[in-house]
């Protein structure tokens, strides 16, 4: 059978990482001669490129490989895949207990060719070398994305800092920044062929730095500040530690990177941010913040907080509670703890916080941002601000929506397809917790 005849659905669980190394993925199969499908009917490979952040992330794709291996029960002909995260993390228990045919971790992307057609013959195939190959990163500017528009740029992956309830240190590996020519190429692509935004990825994107020529993350910001002035830069995420003047002040003086900082806190607790291993205590990260606001006043800010850490006392959640009324966070991501197996935490403290509980903190804290969110979005009515416009509202074909620099989104009247790219004025009418409404000045 011919390779083209063998169709391959893929499906993205995760973070932008995932996301990114999907397109990556999609390349590598595309040129080995393979084609994508979205129907199962005619597949001959099934794809799950896996999260294993938290215990659901990864009931999720549980409950996705029982509806796959369903439909093999009932005589269909294909082999599945996991990659990712989980592939990291359980290894070949997947294919023992979990009757995966192929385990492909995040190092080994290149070599997916080979694997699937080991797995196809009917060996039970797996790699889990994590040692990234530049090959990989480098073929990153083949790869195909839905859009010219906005595109993901990897610049570094792995994360050294192991935060005592985190599992990516162990499905990702070592801090390892890319190579810059690597980096350089491809952005010089991205401009040629129309790109609008690149955001800058890595698990620690501020801790970028190349060795060889002595590059810090605020020079490398600075590079491509200067060689794309017409492309909009974003970054995430960004580890409070690193975040340095210099950066800060970078950021302020171009005017094409983005007036937003995703700045996970975690905890308002200094107690908890210690037993979380942060390397930062709550007063380190208030002045932190008041730096960025000096030197950025027009930035906005969005963070991750964890509630419900191993031995977290109700005075620990109201300084988180506290701490967020105190910076007033433009947007936050929050979650409730779940314990990792292999982590610091899960060997030796007690997830000791009743679900109940956790569920309380975690609801109190949903509120208080979405009710401070709703704040900080009313403070732009009145005003006009630029956005890039990315596409068609899910809700209304009569809407487009856009975002400005601070990363809100914006939606306003207009049903014209021509203008998807472009950046258009808006002055803003209305606003939510999660976006704002405004009338376009063209
Ligand atoms: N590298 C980033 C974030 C990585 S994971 C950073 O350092 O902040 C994204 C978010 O998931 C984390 O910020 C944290 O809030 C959350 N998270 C990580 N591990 C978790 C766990 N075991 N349980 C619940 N949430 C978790
Ligand atoms: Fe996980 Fe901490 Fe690394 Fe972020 S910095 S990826 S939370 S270990
Ligand atoms: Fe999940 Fe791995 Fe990203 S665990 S959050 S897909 S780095």
């Amino acid at each position: 059978m011919l390779k083209k005849d063998l169709k391959v659905i893929l499906e993205t669980y995760g973070c932008q990482m995932n996301i990114s190394d999907s397109e990556t993925i999609i390349a590598i199969i595309q040129t080995a001669g393979y084609r994508f499908t979205k129907n199962i009917m005619e597949a001959s490979i099934i794809l799950i490129n896996t999260c294993s952040i938290r215990e659901n992330a990864e009931k999720k794709i549980f409950s996705r490989l029982q509806y796959f291996q369903s439909f093999k029960k009932k005589g269909y002909k294909f082999i599945i895949g996991l990659l990712g995260c989980m592939a990291q993390r359980m290894k070949e228990t997947l294919i023992k207990e979990y009757y995966v045919d192929l385990v492909v971790g995040p190092g080994s992307y290149l070599m997916l060719p080979t694997l699937i057609e080991l797995a196809i013959n009917g060996e039970k195939t797996i790699n889990t070398n994590l040692s990234y190959d530049e090959l990989y990163r480098t073929i990153v500017s083949l790869k195909s994305q839905k859009t010219n528009i906005f595109r993901f740029v990897p610049i570094m992956s792995g994360c050294n800092n192991f935060c005592s309830y985190c599992i990516v240190p162990y499905t990702r590996g070592k801090e390892k920044s890319r190579d810059l020519k690597n980096i350089i190429n491809e952005i010089q692509i991205l401009k040629k062929i129309g790109c609008k935004e690149i955001t800058l990825l890595g698990q620690n994107v501020n801790s970028f730095f190349n060795k060889k020529d002595s590059i810090y993350f605020h020079n490398l910001l600075e590079l491509i500040a200067l060689m794309v002035p017409d492309i909009r830069i974003r970054f995430t995420t960004s580890h409070p530690k690193d975040m340095s003047d210099k950066t800060l002040e970078i950021i302020a003086k171009y005017d094409n990177i983005c007036k937003h900082i995703h700045l996970p806190v975690q905890s308002g607790s200094s107690k908890i941010l210690r037993a979380m291993n942060r390397k930062y205590t709550r007063e380190w990260y208030l002045q932190l913040i008041s730096s960025i606001r000096n030197i950025i006043p027009e930035i906005s800010i969005s963070t991750d907080l964890l509630c419900g850490f191993p031995s977290e006392t109700e005075l620990d959640h109201q300084k988180t509670i506290s701490l967020m009324r105190e910076i007033k966070f433009d947007s936050a991501f929050t979650f409730k703890y779940s314990e990792r197996p292999g982590t610091y935490a899960a060997k030796y403290l007690s997830d000791n916080i009743p679900e109940i509980i956790k569920i309380k903190r975690l609801n109190e804290i949903v509120d208080l941002q979405l009710r401070t969110s709703l704040l900080r979005n009313k403070e732009h009515i009145g005003k006009t601000t630029e956005i890039l416009i990315e596409g068609f509202s899910k809700r209304s074909k009569e809407n487009l929506f856009g975002r400005t620099s601070q990363n809100k989104l914006v939606f306003f009247k207009k049903n014209d397809q021509q203008y998807i790219g472009n950046k258009i004025m808006i002055k803003i009418e209305k606003a939510s917790a999660t976006a704002l409404f405004g009338k376009s000045l063209i």
